[in-house]
């Protein structure tokens, strides 16, 4: 079965009961400025999911375009793509469990109007409870009722099966569907299931939300007016699982491109090279429909590393110049009929421009490369970013020196224009008490400014030594007096509540439906997110970050902000100090 006829069944099954077909949304959100792009489907439609009545009705299906940037360095395994396609049905209070697993179950096992897979390979995780929701014992009956082994449903708590998409959403338990890409495994108790999931055995296919919670700053602080259902599909892995494949780059989507990079005359194949590069081509291809340009911030920047990479892996592979621009067009070709937006001439114009860009940064880059590698200087004169830089190094096999860049980056004046939050760490001067007190007052200071100027503001870079803080952000105008104020005041608010400070490590990918973070920072696979806050006082903040932290908001003092300015067109900076 080909990917076009799965997402035709998709929605034509759900049609059939009941719910309209709606078109995917833009991949920027338009209700949600917190974030970049839409990582899930059930973003464009929060509104609804809170209350708002839908001009469609009760029942919809859809498939959202998504992009996660949060799994760029997972890109190029089998089964993490940085755009792809999220199937979803969604109930805005209408029916609840009992339809929605039944749904589910039915479409992926059914022949005739579903997928037709082997029930035999399912397994089922379900909410395990916390303080003060229980466990999904519901959901556990109905999968029993459609034939799932008891024993091959399992509880997980909070950090997998709680879906929300950020601090403040509609929240609730989910049960997920999980399909056993090796065909081996049969009966296995929870914790072989766990190590089958992190040996991507068992893959992830769909994940079955009961949205009925608003969660306020983390915290679950009442019922929505609604029982929903969101539910989410990623159709590459559902397409990998129903051809047999074991990568979402064997599938049809993307085979005919991987094809065309081996039988390239000359080309020195590696797959994940050739991975990494029709990922990151199709995702150009998409943001470049909805209309984002390459540049040095927020999306066009995304963009711009997205294409700048896929170049490199061109260059790998030692495929031609023009070889990304022509894999866009192909990706176009494949697409046009899907989504209209892609039929746009100015795609393939923006996408050789900053193609051309690229070539002559990188052949000025590269003599300098030879003689040095600093990849101080590769940046600022030949904006390589630092990634490249490690990327030529190792093809090299040379070392570079991350320390040395990361202190000349504090130090640099444009830190905040281009390099962004993700020097954070480089930025923090060593250790000291007072660092330490004054990098947890930039956490308040960030969560302090989003509820003043809005959650659109996002963090350009920060400083730290002995005696001050600094902190580049987004934002279009200079702060009032007033603004200023309340900032101050929400802050030193937080400090005299003596707010305990924490952090967990969690996979990145829980974390980042519950904590700011920020694209440009490279994550492992797991990640420490600090919390200002907990679940008896509620989460004031919560962010990504390597540490250190003092333990408690009381130590810090008395906030004060120094100076508020502009650094660049759209950027601003705060100075402040503790007193
Ligand atoms: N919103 C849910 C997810 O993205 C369905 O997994």
């Amino acid at each position: 079965m080909q990917s076009n006829e799965i997402r035709k069944r998709f929605l034509e099954f759900f049609e059939k009961r009941g719910h309209k077909i709606i078109p995917s949304s833009s991949l920027v959100p338009e209700n949600d400025p917190s974030v970049l792009f839409n990582i899930a489907g059930m973003q464009p439609l929060m509104p609804y999911l809170l209350g708002k009545e839908h001009l469609e009705g009760k029942r919809l299906v859809n498939i959202q375009k998504c992009i996660r940037t949060i799994d760029l360095n997972d890109v190029g395994d089998n089964t993490h793509n940085t755009f792809f396609e999220m199937m979803g049905n969604w109930s805005l209070g209408d029916y609840f469990k009992e339809d929605a697993i039944k749904w589910s179950y039915e479409f992926l096992t059914d022949k005739k109007e579903g997928l037709g897979l082997d029930p035999k390979y399912l397994y089922i995780t379900v909410f395990g409870g916390n303080g003060s929701i229980p466990r999904d014992m519901e959901s556990v009956e109905i999968w029993k009722s459609l034939g799932v082994p008891e024993d091959r449903i399992y509880f997980k708590s909070s950090k997998s099966n709680w879906w929300s998409a950020g601090l403040n959403s509609p929240a609730g338990p989910s049960t997920e569907m999980f399909y056993d890409m090796s065909h081996s495994l049969g009966d296995i108790n929870q914790i072989e299931f766990e190590k089958a999931e992190e040996e991507q055995k068992v893959v992830e296919i769909w994940n079955d939300v009961f949205m009925s919670y608003k969660q306020e700053n983390g915290k679950v602080t009442g019922e929505l007016p609604n029982k929903n259902v969101d539910t989410g599909a990623g159709l590459e892995r559902i397409t990998t699982i129903v051809q047999g494949k074991q990568s979402i780059y064997d599938t049809d989507i993307f085979i005919p491109f991987i094809n065309s990079i081996k039988n390239h005359p000359g080309v020195k194949y590696n797959e994940r090279s050739a991975r990494i590069l029709l990922d990151h081509a199709r995702s150009s291809m998409f943001l470049l429909a909805d209309r984002i340009v390459p540049s040095n911030k927020d999306q066009g920047y995304v963009l711009r590393r997205l294409i700048r990479r896929a170049i490199m892996q061109s260059r790998n592979l030692g495929l031609p110049s023009r070889f990304v621009s022509n894999a866009v067009i192909d990706f176009i070709d494949v697409y046009k009929n899907i989504y209209t937006e892609v039929n746009n001439p100015d795609i393939l114009k923006k996408i050789s421009e900053e193609e051309d860009k690229f070539q002559i940064t990188l052949e000025q880059g590269l003599k300098e490369f030879e003689r040095e590698i600093d990849p101080f200087i590769l940046f600022t004169s030949y904006g390589f970013p630092i990634e490249l830089t490690e990327e030529l190094a190792k093809e090299k096999g040379k070392e570079i020196n991350l320390e040395d860049f990361n202190k000349k980056m504090a130090e640099h004046q444009k830190l905040s224009q281009t390099a962004g939050a993700g020097m954070f760490k480089g930025g923090l001067a060593d250790g000291g008490e007072e660092t330490k007190k004054l990098h947890t007052a930039t956490h308040l200071l960030n969560a302090a400014l989003r509820q003043v100027l809005g959650n659109n503001i996002m963090q350009k870079g920060s400083n730290i030594t002995a005696e001050r803080l600094r902190f580049d952000f987004t934002h279009s105008q200079k702060m009032t007096d007033e603004e200023k104020k309340k900032v101050e005041d929400i802050v030193n608010d937080k400090i005299s509540e003596k707010l305990p400070v924490s952090f967990v490590e969690m996979p990145k990918a829980e974390a980042e439906k519950i904590a700011i973070h920020s694209f440009n920072e490279k994550y492992g696979d797991m990640v420490k997110v600090y919390s200002i806050g907990d679940e008896n006082t509620g989460y004031f903040s919560r962010e990504f970050c390597g540490g250190p932290h003092v333990n408690n908001t009381g130590e810090l003092g008395h906030f004060k902000i120094l100076k508020e300015e502009a650094v660049s067109a759209g950027v601003r900076r705060i100075k402040a100090v503790l007193e």
